[in-house]
């Protein structure tokens, strides 16, 4: 359920027609609901309400500050990757004490500004990044919070690119050896081992790889508590998927129905990382188009959003559906959606049923919310678009768009190549 929603054959997010934001602020721009992503936070954290459990946002599914504000608002905290993202949960207003910190690649700089911030935990991916941990913190005389990666060797039966819990996936340590690393980090002065976690991939619509992933968990969990090794925090990650398309992902009630079917008495923490089952169906990208174009074999729908605005569609060959911002009389034809940047791969949407389009006319590519701005460049140094967020009847631009001052901030024209 989202409220982007047509109203005499105009859509309109919430209550304010989308054509009127794109009137007053120019396109593209990214349109997210306040309804819709507080209805999703609640969705899925509600039916943990009867387990101790904290959900924590993924943050670059959608990084906005306001946005994150939203979920901190809800109780919500925020799964990091980078001390750029805690930089933005800590402005957003987020809990420190509800900020998880996953990567296979924290820098030692990352490490101490989180222990600074005295984050919930680090879920460490390697030895030496453990080894890189107790160093950072015995630097600041503090005592890190971890929990291991460890990767159970599951398909998610997602993409390729967003598959993660396979054996041969970069991330995690495997969960036949991550015992030893355990019982290592408990010898450690200033590492304290509390949790066990695992993000097995991303977009998955079935149930079952989740709960096959929680059995090896429980199992392995089993174990380090025979050895003597306190697990407290489960963090099962995030991954749940949403409908693009034909997709009939389960409900998050019913996710969360069958985690804790599994789970059992476990005696843990629940910790959740979901990201686009929260901000994807709450977020539109709305383009304008530019020009329409019959080539050879095929139409071409020339609008003013690219691939350097919204990425997927070109890096995973992602289905986004098209629809019209004013519901016109001319029916629907086959096309392709493209943008202005000078490459092939530049497409919204291949081969597409869209609705016949004329110069002028504005266009929703919808599902967009996550990992939509997130992945936003300057390629072509196009500025990036702004972002709005509509709450009921009113709307804010929560993301001023680029400037081309803003495009060369920080460019330097050397001595050297100066008069
Ligand atoms: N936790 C960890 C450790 C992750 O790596 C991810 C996503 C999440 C949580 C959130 O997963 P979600 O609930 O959103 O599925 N750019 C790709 C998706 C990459 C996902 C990367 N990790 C896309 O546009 O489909």
């Amino acid at each position: 359920m989202n409220h982007f929603i047509y109203k005499n054959g105009e859509l309109h997010c919430e209550a304010v027609p989308v054509a009127r934001i794109a009137a007053e602020i120019g396109t593209p721009f990214y349109l997210y609901s306040h309804a819709t992503l507080s209805q999703h936070f609640k969705a899925f954290d509600t039916p943990f309400a009867s387990i101790p459990h904290l959900s924590c946002f993924a943050v670059k599914a959608c990084s906005n500050i306001a946005i994150l504000r939203v979920f901190a608002g809800l109780g919500g905290g925020a799964d990091i990757v980078s001390g750029g993202e805690l930089f933005r949960a800590l402005k957003a207003g987020v809990d420190p004490a509800r900020i998880v910190y996953s990567g296979v690649g924290k820098t030692r700089e990352e490490m101490a500004y989180a222990l600074k911030e005295n984050i919930l935990q680090f879920n460490v991916e390697s030895e030496q990044e453990l080894d890189a941990l107790q160093e950072v913190a015995a630097g600041l005389g503090v005592v890190a919070p971890v929990s291991f990666r460890v990767n159970p060797d599951v398909d998610p039966k997602t993409h390729a690119y967003i598959s993660t819990g396979l054996a041969k996936n970069k991330f995690g340590i495997p969960i036949e050896t991550a015992g030893e690393v355990y019982a290592r980090a408990t010898e450690m002065a200033n590492i304290k081992v509390q949790g066990v976690s695992c993000h097995i991939g991303s977009q998955l619509t079935t149930v079952s790889p989740f709960i096959e992933s929680l059995g090896k968990l429980k199992i392995f969990i089993a174990k380090l508590r025979d050895r003597g090794i306190g697990v407290t925090h489960l963090d099962l990650g995030g991954g749940l998927g949403i409908k693009y398309d034909a997709e009939s992902p389960p409900l998050p009630a019913e996710y969360a129905e069958a985690i804790k079917k599994e789970i059992g008495d476990l005696d843990c923490t629940l910790i959740f990382e979901p990201g686009r089952v929260i901000a994807g169906n709450a977020g539109i990208l709305v383009t304008r188009v530019h020009y329409t174009k019959a080539g050879p074999s095929k139409k071409f729908v020339v609008v003013d959003a690219g691939m350097n605005d919204l990425a997927r569609p070109s890096l995973y060959d992602a289905y986004h559906a098209i629809e019209p911002v004013v519901e016109g009389s001319g029916g629907r034809e086959i096309a392709d959606v493209v943008g202005p940047i000078c490459e092939t791969g530049d497409f919204l949407a291949r081969d597409r049923e869209v609705p016949v389009s004329a110069p002028g006319d504005l266009l929703a590519v919808m599902s967009a919310g996550a990992y939509g701005f997130s992945m936003a460049s300057n390629y072509n140094s196009r500025p990036r678009v702004a972002e709005v967020m509509v709450a009921d009847d009113r709307y804010r631009v929560i993301r001023a768009r680029e400037t081309y001052e803003s495009l060369i901030r920080g460019e330097v024209i050397p001595d050297f190549l100066q008069g």
